[in-house]
C-alpha cells in the first residue's frame, strides 16, 4: 500500500549556540562553529529540498546557502536535482535587499512568504530575484510548510534565526534538532539566543529525546528527536 503523503516536510532545524546559549552577537553575526562542523551541515544541506531562514538572518549573516562540496553538487546532479536546495525566506516587511547572497549566489530557486500587508512591496523590490508569496495576514508556519510540501519539498532544513526556531518548534513542527555547542561564551544578554519565550512542546515534565552525542573538535553536536517521524540517518 502506498503510503500518503505527509502535508509538510520532514523538518530539521540546525543552530550553532555559544556555552552560555546565544546564536550570534548583537546585531551582528559571529562564527561560532568549526571547519569540520560546517562541513557536517554542508551534508545536511545537500541532503535537503529546501533551507529556510529568517529575514533578520538574511540581513545580518547575508548567508549564500549553497551546497559548497563539489562532490555533493554533483552527487545532488546526478539524482536530477538543482546544485544546492530551494532557498526560503519569511518576513512581514519585505525590507531585503535584492543584492544580498541569499538572492544571488548559486542558481536555486528562492522564495519569500510575505504578509500580505506587504506583498506589493516585496514584489517591487525582489521579485526579479525570487517568488514572493503572499502568505496572508500573518505568516503560519504550519501554512508556510505545507505550501512548501505542495511544490515538492519533502526535507526542509531550518537555519534560524532565534524567531523562526521559535515558531517551528512552538507549533510542534519540528522532526529533529541539531544544535552544535561552540565553546565560546558571548556574555551579551542583548544577543539572540536559540529561541525567544513561548510554550514549547518539550519542557521539564516533557523532556525531548536526546538520540545523539558527538564531538566534532571543539564542538558538541548535540541531536534530539522531536517527532514521531524522526529518522536515523
Ligand atoms: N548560530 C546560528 O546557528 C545562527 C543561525 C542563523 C542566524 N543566527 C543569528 O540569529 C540572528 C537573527 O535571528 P533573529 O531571531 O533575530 O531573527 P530571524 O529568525 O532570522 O528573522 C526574524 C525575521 O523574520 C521575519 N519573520 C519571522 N517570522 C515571521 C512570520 N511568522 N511572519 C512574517 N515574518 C516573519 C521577520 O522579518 P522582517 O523583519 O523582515 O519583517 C522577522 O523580523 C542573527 O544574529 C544571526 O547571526 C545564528
Amino acid at each position: 500500500m502506498e503510503r500518503p503523503t505527509p502535508d509538510r516536510p520532514y523538518t530539521v532545524l540546525s543552530c550553532a549556540v555559544s556555552i552560555d546559549g546565544f546564536i550570534g552577537g548583537v546585531d551582528s553575526s559571529l562564527v561560532l562553529s568549526n571547519e569540520a562542523d560546517f562541513d557536517r551541515v554542508d551534508a545536511v544541506r545537500a541532503a535537503c529540498d529546501a533551507i529556510l531562514v529568517g529575514a533578520a538572518t538574511v540581513r545580518i549573516d547575508n548567508p549564500r546557502l549553497v551546497v559548497r562540496s563539489q562532490a555533493r553538487r554533483d552527487e545532488r546532479a546526478a539524482r536530477g536535482l538543482a546544485m544546492s536546495p530551494m532557498k526560503v525566506t519569511v518576513t512581514r516587511h519585505a525590507e531585503l535587499d535584492p543584492r544580498a547572497d541569499f538572492f544571488t549566489a548559486g542558481d536555486a530557486e528562492r522564495l519569500v512568504y510575505c504578509a500580505t500587508a506587504h506583498v506589493v512591496d516585496a514584489r517591487t523590490r525582489l521579485g526579479s530575484v525570487a517568488t514572493v508569496v503572499d502568505a496572508g495576514d500573518t505568516v503560519a508556519m504550519r501554512t508556510l510548510t505545507a505550501d512548501l510540501a505542495a511544490r515538492g519539498v519533502q526535507r526542509l532544513l531550518v537555519e534560524g534565526g532565534g524567531v523562526v526556531h521559535t515558531q517551528f518548534l512552538t507549533a510542534d513542527l519540528a522532526d529533529e534538532l541539531q544544535m552544535a555547542v561552540a565553546p565560546v561564551f558571548v556574555g551579551d544578554s542583548a544577543a539572540p539566543r536559540f529561541v525567544r519565550d513561548g510554550r514549547f512542546p518539550w519542557n521539564p515534565g516533557r523532556r525531548a529525546p536526546l538520540v545523539d552525542v558527538r564531538k566534532i573538535g571543539d564542538v558538541v553536536l548535540l541531536r534530539y528527536a522531536l517527532s514521531s517521524r524522526f529518522e536515523e540517518a
